[in-house]
């Protein structure tokens, strides 16, 4: 069965799409009922009290490269939110890794890995309301218009990435896909009782400062999540995320911005105040950026999943899930080949090689720290410009982890192992404590001013849509 895809977008229809929806009136009929409550849910748990205000947002309009995105000033709870598939030529519907390699890819669920399928694309799922609750407070304390304005660009689109794998599960999962739907709207960020899936999908997000680090850091796990997702053979996944990675790159464009406009004003301050003391400028210190790094960048990296694990096997030898940019490997099937880790035996950190296919998840979280580390290259270069000779770092991928191989350890940022007093003593040295929030609180006022910024941030290098300065992103 082929599906209906095209490059344009059925506007007029309530929910936006390009997959043919008003072919399928009982899967039209379903969605339109998920709608409401999906409305409630935002209102609920989205951004509070802006409702009100247009935001000068962008939509999909269309698919194709040719400048997808349009942008107008919309109220947050009238954004079009729509599902929208990237068009593949039918050579590139093949299964792209894995046992059975070039064989046809699926259109539909094969049986024998529902079960799998339905996990993958519902812990996907989980994510994106979380992340929107985890920054429901932060309009109150935006450092500018236009960052307020990224802020709700970021939730729309989350809440937009929930529809897309909504629409999976409507489509494809029959009433199991109806329940995890359901589900999705149920559990709470944070929440005791009714967690999210992931760990740093319930950690607060209490500032702007780890509202930055966060789309620096996990909304990136999520790029890698969605590129590997990107190669599965389940076509419907495939070019889903797909299009899903167009929205993201603003995601993560915002993140490394903000931290580099946090890190390039501090290093500023730094030099203008006599004693080069950053908080005495009213400015957020290097050191308070470093344990902010290591605190996102650690959780992020827990995202990934264990570092030797069968599963990831499994999914790549199906096909269900490749690897990042799978087309520029020579070798899909990886059958053979061994990868090479640190393992903790006897109190110590020796090499251990693992056969490649069980390596898969420690594969994609590579070529995450590897971009990461680019970032990191960028700051510093931006702190060096300003005369300022602090180098900021990434931790060892040891440090301070919750999933995996090292959980039952404890490391030094370096990534040596310590003993877990050791690691008590410090750790107020290299994480973020309580007190942080009160002095991030004290200087994050609301700056609402058009073409004003917080005295703790550097404005952007340009304008959202090439607008200037002065432009009224959020009319308030
Ligand atoms: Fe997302
Ligand atoms: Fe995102």
């Amino acid at each position: 069965m082929s599906m209906t895809v095209s490059n344009a977008v059925d506007l007029d229809s309530k929910i936006p799409n390009n997959v043919g929806l008003s072919d399928d009136p009982k899967l039209k009929r379903a969605l339109e009922r998920w709608l409401p409550n999906y409305l409630e849910w935002w209102n609920d748990m989205g951004p509070t009290d802006f409702a009100d205000k247009p935001v000068y947002l962008r939509t999909a309009v269309s698919v194709g490269n040719d400048g997808w995105a349009h942008y107008d000033h919309v109220k947050m709870p009238d954004y079009r939110w729509g599902i929208f598939l990237t068009p593949r030529k039918d050579e590139e519907s093949t299964i792209r890794c894995g046992d059975d390699l070039g064989a046809p890819s699926w259109q539909e669920v094969p049986g024998e890995h529902r079960n799998s399928l339905r996990r993958i694309i519902v812990t996907q799922a989980d994510t994106e309301p979380a992340s929107v609750e985890q920054q429901r407070l932060l309009g109150h304390t935006a450092p500018s218009l236009y960052d307020l304005r990224n802020l709700f660009q970021v939730n729309v689109e989350e809440g937009r990435h929930l529809w897309a794998m909504v629409y999976l599960l409507h489509k494809y999962f029959g009433r199991d896909g109806r329940d995890e739907a359901e589900e999705l709207l149920n559990r709470r960020s944070g929440d005791p009782d009714k967690p999210r899936i992931l760990g740093a999908f319930n950690q607060p997000c209490d500032h702007w400062l780890s509202f930055f680090a966060f789309t620096m850091f996990t909304d990136r796990d999520g790029k890698y999540q969605l590129a590997a997702l990107k190669e599965s053979g389940f076509e419907p996944l495939g070019r889903s995320t797909e299009f899903m990675l167009t929205e993201e790159a603003h995601h993560l464009f915002v993140g490394q911005t903000g931290m580099g406009r946090i890190i390039q004003r501090s290093a500023q301050l730094e030099r203008q105040d006599p004693n080069g003391d950053v908080r005495n400028q009213g400015g957020i210190d290097f050191d308070l950026i470093q344990r902010t790094i290591n605190y996102w960048y650690s959780y992020s990296l827990d995202l990934f999943g264990g570092e030797i694990s069968s599963n990831a096997a499994d999914f790549f030898a199906t096909g269900l899930k490749g690897r990042f940019r799978e087309n520029k490997y020579d070798d899909h099937v990886a059958r053979e080949g061994s990868y090479d880790m640190k393992v903790v035996e006897n109190g110590e950190v020796v090499d251990k090689s693992v056969p490649l296919r069980n390596a898969m998840n420690e594969v994609l979280r590579d070529e995450y720290i590897r971009d990461c580390e680019r970032a990191l290259r960028k700051w510093n270069s931006v702190i060096e410009e300003e005369g300022c000779s602090t180098v900021l770092t990434l931790p060892s991928r040891r440090f301070h982890r919750h999933q995996g191989l090292y959980t039952d350890h404890y490391f030094t940022p370096e990534g040596d192992l310590i003993d877990k007093e050791t690691f008590e003593k410090n750790q107020l040295k290299w994480l973020l404590r309580p007190e942080d929030n009160d002095y991030l609180h004290s200087i994050m006022t609301p700056c609402y001013a058009p073409g004003k910024f917080a005295n703790w941030i550097a404005p952007p290098a340009r304008g959202v849509d090439g607008k200037p300065g002065e432009f009224e992103y959020v009319r308030l």
